[in-house]
């Protein structure tokens, strides 16, 4: 059980602190904005005025205003809003619930209602309910283990190392594919307003991370060049590159069949396969670890994670359906075939890292009994996509896994302490 005090007196390195520096003819313009108004203050006091009243009167009403006060006064009384208006189709109409569309909506999307896709709005409401920082979790336990000669087997910190190794730059991909790539092409403001809530998880993921890696003094340069020098981590950040080069170019357009093809491929890639198949060997991995009582903390941080990257897999899945559903024409039999073939080869990249991390059985589990884990899921991704499955009859061999992606915030099988960022915070003025 945690409390505040085992996370008040866990070690925390000093923050490196960039101190903005002076910039002398700055220094001087503040410096006489804080001495000349003083003088006006002598006066001022001696009528019972309230002193930052009294001041503040007096240099709005007698100080004769800079040439900059007076250029941007002409620039706002110039300032003609119908242009930026005319940029928006819709112009100065009111959103009707019906013209709202997830690719090539022409509606304004600066205005999140009236609601359309209530299910994304909620995904929105469930990520905020689900806040957590990788600092509450008590990360002393692992570092005692971790440094014990006779704490873990050398199979057991391969696969700590890889799971580190993989995910301290995958989501950095994920991140980097959603406000660099998808965010513009997505026209509708409530998922919109869930991507800007998943780019933010992605970062706390990544924060826990290297959090992990900074308390078990890990090689930091080892850890995070693996994604680019261990083949079996590589390849799936490659595969998962390779499909975010085209949307990312800044000319690319949605509005044809082809383009918007490619951003599903986009969408498929990154939500079915890099979130939804690519995170799964490690995940089970480390959180067997935390079933076995070891590397709890490393454990507990993957099982927040899991639970937020449950949430992406299916807020993906309901965005590509809906797509799907509002432009039925772009769903082809060859396209379903490619979607389908993307789907298997992400599994292939995930059995052959699974094999790669467990050259033997570990924490009661070993890469035959990954294999058929990986067909179970990828039926699922198939069957969620409304594909046909490619795995008939294959099995889970971990159901506990499903257990865990369900729990809420409030019980954990390891039991931590509960926080509540809702009614966490009252504003001192
Ligand atoms: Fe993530
Ligand atoms: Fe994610």
């Amino acid at each position: 059980m945690l409390s505040w005090d085992d996370i008040d007196t866990q070690a925390k390195p000093e923050p490196k602190k960039a101190e903005p520096q002076p910039v002398p003819g700055a220094l001087q313009s503040e410096q006489q904005a804080v001495t000349e108004p003083s003088a006006n203050y002598q006066v001022e006091s001696a009528s019972s005025a309230p002193a930052s009243t009294a001041a503040q009167a007096n240099s709005t009403s007698t100080a004769a205003p800079s040439s900059a006060v007076e250029a941007a006064r002409a620039a706002v009384n110039d300032l003609d809003p119908a242009p930026g208006l005319e940029e928006l189709e819709m112009g100065a109409a009111r959103i009707q619930v019906d013209e709202k569309r997830i690719i090539n909506c022409r509606a304004d999307l600066n205005q999140l209602v009236p609601f359309k896709y209530d299910w994304a709005w909620q995904k929105y409401l469930d990520g905020c309910a689900n806040h957590w920082m990788p600092q509450e979790v008590n990360m002393n336990k692992d570092v005692s283990m971790w440094k014990d000669p006779n704490g873990l087997t050398e199979d057991e910190r391969r696969i700590v190392e890889y799971s580190l190794g993989y995910f301290s730059t995958a989501d950095s991909l994920v991140a980097n594919n959603l406000v660099l790539a998808i965010y513009r092409h997505i026209t509708n403001p409530e998922c919109r307003q869930y991507i800007l809530r998943q780019s933010f998880e992605e970062a706390i993921h990544t924060h826990a991370y290297q959090y992990c890696v900074e308390s078990l003094g890990m090689d930091e340069g080892e850890v995070f060049n693996m994604y680019r020098e261990v083949p079996s981590v590589a390849k799936k950040a490659a595969w998962s590159l390779a499909h975010t080069g085209s949307i990312s170019d800044p000319n690319f357009k949605t509005g044809t069949a082809e383009t918007d093809q490619e951003l599903l491929r986009n969408l498929i890639a990154f939500y079915a396969v890099t979130e939804g198949i690519f995170f799964y060997c490690g995940f089970t991995q480390i959180l067997s670890m935390g079933r076995r009582n070891k590397m709890t903390g490393v454990a507990e941080q993957f099982q927040y994670i899991l639970r937020d990257e449950s949430m992406h897999l299916n807020f993906g899945i309901d965005v590509i359906n809906q797509i799907k559903l509002e432009n039925p024409h772009l769903w082809t039999e060859k396209f379903q075939q490619e979607v389908t073939q993307m789907i298997l080869e992400g599994m292939e990249l995930e059995v052959a890292y699974a094999r790669d991390t467990m050259p033997r059985g570990v924490l009661g589990m070993n890469a035959a009994m990954m294999e058929e884990y990986l067909h179970f899921i990828a039926n699922r991704r198939l069957s969620q996509l409304g594909l046909k499955e490619q795995f008939p009859g294959a099995q889970n061999p971990f159901p506990w896994m499903s257990e865990i992606m369900d729990l809420r915030k409030e019980k954990n099988f390891f039991e931590t302490r509960v926080i509540e960022y809702q009614t966490g915070g009252a504003l001192q003025w």
